[in-house]
């Protein structure tokens, strides 16, 4: 004879417990897999979103003007020319800008700035007057444009973008310095540090 089951396994409190639980683990297991639940319409899973995939859509642009961290905007020598320099009197360090004017500049604009430079010559960079950094034209510049230049080179010379923007504020009034006649490029005695008002006289002096 088979032994009835005391209770029916659906019905009664516990039944329904157990039921419930059933539907609650089958649904779950069912979300879990989105692959599947996806294609049912009632249920909205996250595949379905107004996101862009890769590859969907070109890459948006930098709004103009935009810099990136680390690095600097970027000017063209016209637009330079309006800029003024940062540095304050009490800013100049000549010292610096002589350091980075014999490393940089005096190969082709000469140890005294006057050109004719190791790499001047036939066969090198033409022997133009423009080398000469001491000349009427040159020291017709602003503050700005001579900066441009070093930032990015015009006709046969070079971008010297590489160097730190202040420090090409430091060359800048190095330049206007010896152009003012306040030192000598090249010579042993230069000041190391500023001269006071007729150096920040000199700085800024054109345009
Ligand atoms: C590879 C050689 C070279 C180096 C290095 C160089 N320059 Fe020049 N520079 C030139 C040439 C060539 C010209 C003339 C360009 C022209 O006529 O368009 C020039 C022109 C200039 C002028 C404009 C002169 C004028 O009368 O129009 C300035 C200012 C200047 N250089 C500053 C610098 C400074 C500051 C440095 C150092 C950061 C430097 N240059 C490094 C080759 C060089």
């Amino acid at each position: 004879m088979r032994r009835r089951l005391s209770r029916p396994l659906v019905s009664g409190p516990s039944g329904r417990r157990l039921a419930t639980i059933a539907v609650v683990a089958l649904v779950a297991a069912g979300a879990a897999c989105d692959d599947q639940i996806k294609y049912v319409p009632t249920f909205s899973t996250m595949t379905e979103q107004p996101s862009i995939e890769a590859y969907e859509r070109a890459a948006l642009t930098p709004p103009a003007g935009a810099v990136a961290l680390g690095s600097e905007r970027t000017y063209t020598l016209q637009e330079a020319d309006t800029l003024s320099s940062p540095l304050g009197p009490e800013g100049i360090d000549l010292a610096l800008g002589e350091e980075n004017f014999q490393t940089f500049c005096s190969v082709c604009h000469g140890t005294d700035g006057r050109g004719r430079g190791p790499v001047v010559g036939p066969n090198r960079i033409p022997d133009i007057p423009t080398l000469n950094l001491h000349s009427d034209q040159a020291s017709s510049y602003s503050d700005g444009y001579i900066w441009g230049m070093i930032t990015n080179g015009r006709g046969l010379m070079p971008s010297y973008r590489r160097i730190p923007a202040a420090v090409r504020w430091q060359l800048v009034a190095f330049v206007r310095a010896f152009q003012a006649g306040l030192v000598e490029p090249g010579a042993e005695t230069n000041p190391a540090g500023g001269t006071g008002d007729a150096l920040s006289n000199a700085v800024g002096s054109t345009k």
